[in-house]
């Protein structure tokens, strides 16, 4: 996988496959892509879009026009040029493995994600989350609410447990660094954000690091329910309750 960081914030990802092919995720802009395509020799196929935000999509047009590949989106009214409109568990042919299609809506009404089952030349499988799972974190609720956003969520962390996560941004400090706010003496995420200091290391994570450490995947817990104070909550007005102090935090 190569990653490329845009935007001060923004991750796109160029995922090779057949030797010189590729496809890119998210690319928000174009010129680092071509540019990278150029270095590697790289033929670009495919683009894949999580969802319509200018920051995921603002180098599709250009790098459809300068290498005819083909876009592949959830949202044919909101992103441009898209060629194939994809819903949940549709598959693309790539590679050897293909890429499946998650429908995970809550960041947009429209978001997807984009998985790859292991395969004999991939012994875990990848997941590109765009805006909805992020490194201890998840996207804001802008077109969903919180019951849809935590079904998505559930969805990914129901993956296995080796699974990469590729996400959209690496905001992973500070959601760590939120996440102790809330439970300061969880000792794994505050294990977690001391090894992310030391080696810089964030994308990819695992699912099972997410379902250890990210707040949002545990908001069901009753740790998590007893440290927003909301013992008799349900699942989802706890998830509710902390991407709301999430929004102002
Ligand atoms: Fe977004």
């Amino acid at each position: 996988m190569i990653t490329i960081p845009a935007f001060g914030d923004n991750l796109i990802y160029l995922y090779r496959y057949n030797q010189s092919d590729c496809l890119a995720v998210d690319p928000g802009e174009c010129r680092s892509v071509l540019k990278i395509l150029r270095e590697q020799d790289l033929s670009l196929k495919m683009i894949l879009v999580t969802h319509h935000h200018w920051d995921h999509t603002g180098g599709v047009a250009e790098l459809k026009q300068k290498t005819g590949c083909k876009v592949i989106g959830g949202d044919k009214q909101r992103i441009r040029g898209v060629d194939q409109l994809v819903e949940d568990a549709d598959t693309l042919p790539v590679g050897d493995a293909g890429v499946h299609v998650i429908a995970t809506a809550g960041h947009t009404s429209t978001s997807v994600c984009y998985y790859v089952p292991p395969s004999p030349t991939n012994s875990s499988g990848i997941l590109w989350t765009g805006d909805t799972l992020f490194v201890g974190g998840c996207g804001r609720l802008l077109e969903g609410n919180a019951k849809s956003m935590s079904e998505s969520l559930q969805k990914l962390a129901s993956l296995p447990d080796d699974t990469l996560v590729y996400c959209g941004h690496d905001y992973t400090l500070e959601n760590y660094e939120f996440a102790l706010s809330i439970e300061p003496d969880n000792q794994a995420v505050r294990q977690r954000l001391n090894d992310i200091r030391q080696t810089g290391q964030t994308v990819p994570s695992t699912i099972l690091q997410e379902n250890t450490t990210n707040v949002f995947l545990l908001a069901g817990t009753p740790e998590l329910k007893a440290a927003l104070d909301m013992p008799q909550a349900k699942d989802v007005e706890a998830f509710a309750e902390l991407r709301q102090r999430k929004d102002s935090f």
